[in-house]
């Protein structure tokens, strides 16, 4: 297992050289089966809701532009994983804020369940009227991620389309004001919990 802040370390410095950070097997093995296990849980029971585009009073529900479904995270739900997923974030927020002065001071987090067939069209992940959300971050929950299996993610930078395949236990970390992207359709289910680092 990566220790955790060479983990952290990686993810950080990608992200300063690139504008977007990656690394591998920043989930472990383990929690990540965990999570997946879990989501599908949630996903067969029903529990999962058709994920909107914007918020609050300009919150709708738009399948042209996005199709999957989505249930929040949540410490008061005393799900032993979520609760491990949610140290994993306080110490990675705790680091990121001493080592590069962000100033995160909350963060939100859901699962997302990307049936056959889904996407998610090129979009901005900070809304218009409530500027709070700095950074993306997406861990993927896949367990076997092959390349005609679709989902990719792709970010638009300036000069050039990123293409990143959906990994288990990958994590994509980015600034969230500045660069569009979107999920490609996908050819079997895609699973991963997708979240905002938030500056009040
Ligand atoms: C999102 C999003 C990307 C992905 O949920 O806002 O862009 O790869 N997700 O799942
Ligand atoms: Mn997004």
């Amino acid at each position: 297992m990566i220790p955790l802040e060479t983990a952290f370390e990686a993810l950080i410095t990608s992200f300063v050289e690139n504008s977007v950070g990656q690394v591998d097997h920043f989930l472990n093995d383990d929690l990540s089966r965990h999570l997946r296990e879990q989501l599908m849980l949630l996903f067969r029971e029903k529990q999962m809701k058709v994920a909107g585009v914007g918020n609050n009073a300009k919150l709708h529900y738009d399948q042209l532009v996005r199709s999957d479904v989505i249930y929040w995270l949540d410490r008061t739900h005393n799900n032993p994983y979520e609760n491990i997923f949610f140290d994993l974030m306080d110490a990675f927020v705790e680091y990121l804020n001493r080592t590069c002065y962000t100033g995160v001071t909350s963060y939100e987090f859901h699962y997302a369940y990307y049936d056959q067939g889904s996407f998610y069209k090129r979009h901005l992940d900070r809304f218009r009227d409530n500027k709070s959300r700095a950074f993306s971050m997406i861990m993927y929950l896949n367990e076997d991620w092959q390349a005609g299996d679709g989902g990719e993610l792709v970010i638009y930078h300036e000069d050039h389309a990123q293409r990143i395949s959906p990994l288990g236990g990958k994590c994509v970390f980015f600034k969230s004001d500045e660069l569009e992207h979107e999920v490609l359709l996908n050819h079997k289910p895609r699973m991963s919990i997708t979240g905002w680092l938030r500056r009040n």
